[in-house]
């Protein structure tokens, strides 16, 4: 099979790419912009695989999705290419609207047009695999209850407006077009290579760099965590065995109050630091940096009753290894943990 994998430059992106490689016989198109966000490095041990190709590609630009299908033929694609960063969203939501959903509904467009012109068997066996997020469904009052697939939309941010726009989209060209779709909403994930502005390695790299530890509000936001890795062997069960139309949640059933994460890692750190150096505990520091709660965060959320089971999440993952320098050793050994 060929996975025409958008955004495979970014953080879970890239996690699927290094896991088909690594784990099957399939052959994988990495469509990106790289933007900020998009980061090679993580695809290193892959890049030099036959089976692995690169195309710098906007996916708002219809020309170049158009030429990269019918160059490398895909049998399916994977959608993850977004904006991704609820803060940055709030500071200038446009590009995420670009992205998120012009950039979408361009990719349904090419696909569609290039799915029609598939011979039946190819036609028939064709999956369009979008990657959402369960930020579509707002918050959860209190601390019982949990999202299904059936909940729902109700999101706060632009991001979370953007992708629920989105995943619409994606429902819209399956029922008007039988444009055979699946959806996945996962809820938040963790692991190697995550981008240094997220609450998890941020809070490292500050952390060993001396900064205030930051967190909104009294850090009381609940969220379920998903190993990348894990996130990434379910999306690869969602495109290979999925049922056409379906909606996914996939969770970690690993919930956490942002604040327990932050003291995690520093009781972790500093484990680790008295091993070899002797600066000042960390969690000393923890409570300099709170930051005043935006409106749009959301205060829990959690994902997890899925409807079909297909996932074992009880499986750890593997050792990650290849790490390089203190900053890439410590964020690799802390979050490959499940707190
Ligand atoms: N990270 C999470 O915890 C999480 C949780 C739920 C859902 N998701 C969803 O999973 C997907 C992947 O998330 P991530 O954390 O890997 O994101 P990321 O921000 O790390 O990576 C996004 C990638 O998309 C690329 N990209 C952005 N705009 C593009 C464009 N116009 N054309 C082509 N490429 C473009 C970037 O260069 C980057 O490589 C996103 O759709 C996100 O909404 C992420």
């Amino acid at each position: 099979m060929k996975l025409l994998i958008t955004g495979g430059a970014g953080f879970i992106g890239s996690a699927v790419i290094r896991h088909l490689i690594a784990n099957t016989d399939d052959h994988v198109v990495n469509v990106d912009k790289l933007t900020y966000a998009g980061n090679l490095e993580p695809l290193a041990e892959v890049s030099d695989s036959p089976r692995y190709a690169f195309e710098r590609v906007d996916i708002c630009v219809r020309d170049e999705l158009e030429r990269v299908f019918h160059q490398h033929q895909p049998d399916a694609v994977m959608h993850l290419a977004a904006e991704s960063h609820v803060d940055r969203s709030i500071d200038g939501p446009s590009a995420f609207i670009q992205t998120n959903i012009v950039g979408t509904y361009t990719l349904l467009e090419v696909s569609r047009a290039y799915w029609n012109g598939l011979g039946i068997e190819r036609r028939d066996a064709f999956r369009f695999h979008h990657i959402s997020t369960d930020e579509v469904y707002g918050d959860l009052e209190g601390s019982e209850g949990l999202f299904t697939e059936e909940t729902p939309y109700a999101p706060s941010s632009p991001y979370s407006a953007s992708k629920a726009s989105s995943d619409h989209l994606v429902r819209a060209w399956q029922r008007t077009y039988g444009l055979p779709t699946l959806i996945t909403n996962c809820s938040n994930n963790y692991g190697p290579y995550h981008f240094p502005e997220k609450l998890i390695p941020l809070t490292i790299l500050n952390a060993l760099e001396d900064k205030p530890l930051r967190v909104y509000g009294k850090g009381e936001q609940v969220r379920d965590w998903l190993h990348v890795e894990d996130h990434a062997r379910a999306l690869y069960t969602v495109v290979k065995e999925g049922q056409v139309v379906e909606t996914y949640n996939i969770g970690g059933h690993n919930e956490k109050r942002n604040i327990d994460v932050v003291h995690a890692i520093c009781k972790l750190i500093d484990e680790m630091r008295h091993a070899s150096f002797n600066f000042l505990p960390v969690c000393r520091r923890l409570y300099l940096g709170r930051l005043q709660e935006r409106p749009s965060r959301l205060r829990r959320r959690k994902p997890v009753k899925q409807k079909k089971i297909l996932f074992n999440y009880k499986e750890l993952t593997e050792q990650v290894s290849g790490s390089a320098g203190e900053h890439r050793h410590c964020i690799n050994r802390i979050n490959q943990l499940h707190f």
